[in-house]
């Protein structure tokens, strides 16, 4: 499986990834391309230090489908057949979804179908659960809800911030998003309506 990673900032998921695939831990997995929306992308200089090639393709200045064309094409010349998404902070449009139709993963800070969108851990706090996670699913037309491959659960502490809470649930996305993928690239699972389920 040839794995193109979009990222928009720090890439910590995208670093725990290729972490991994180095590590052999998801055997069949190489790492093509990562691509960042964000010129400044501190993920980007990650990826570029750990040999991958990295590049920014920024929105500005171009249309949605004029960036969305950008990076596929990039994709396709990289001959990406799985994209793991990873902070990539914008919403694909329903030709990007169906280029890659169930090729396409993203990791989320909440326990989905809970606190799907922005800021999941703020809304977490705000709405006062005592436990919340992370989960990663591949992408369909809407936002956050396609079928769950792998979740986390972690305890939301009574002293917890936004930033304490987000930390400990990026612990478990890195764990889960590598599990994850493992899984997929291995193909040893089926999807019965909803459900993915380990074969
Ligand atoms: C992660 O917490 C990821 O789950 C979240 O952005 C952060 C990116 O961190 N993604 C979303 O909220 C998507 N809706 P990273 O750049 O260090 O991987």
């Amino acid at each position: 499986m040839n794995l193109g990673i979009l990222i928009s900032g720090r890439g910590s998921n995208m670093v725990a990834l290729a972490d991994a695939v180095r590590a052999g831990s998801i055997p069949g997995a190489e790492i093509r391309v990562v691509i960042s929306d964000k010129m400044n992308a501190a993920g980007l200089q990650a990826a570029a230090e750990r040999g991958i090639i990295s590049i920014a393709i920024e929105r500005r200045g171009r249309t949605r489908e004029e960036h969305e064309r950008e990076i596929l094409s990039v994709l396709k010349a990289r001959e990406v057949n799985l994209i793991c998404l990873a902070g990539y902070m914008r919403l694909l449009s329903c030709d990007f979804i169906e280029a890659y139709r169930g090729r396409i993963l993203n990791i989320h800070p909440s326990l989905l179908p809970a606190f799907p969108g922005m800021d999941a851990q703020r809304q977490a706090l705000e709405h006062g659960v005592k436990f919340s996670g992370c989960t990663v699913h591949f992408v369909d037309e809407n936002l956050d809800a396609g079928p769950i491959i792998e979740q986390r659960i972690v305890p939301v502490h009574d002293d917890d911030t936004v930033e304490t809470l987000s930390a400990r649930i990026l612990v478990e996305e890195h764990k889960t998003y590598a599990e994850a993928l493992a899984l997929v690239v291995s193909g040893k699972y089926e999807t019965v309506g909803r459900r993915v389920i380990r074969k």
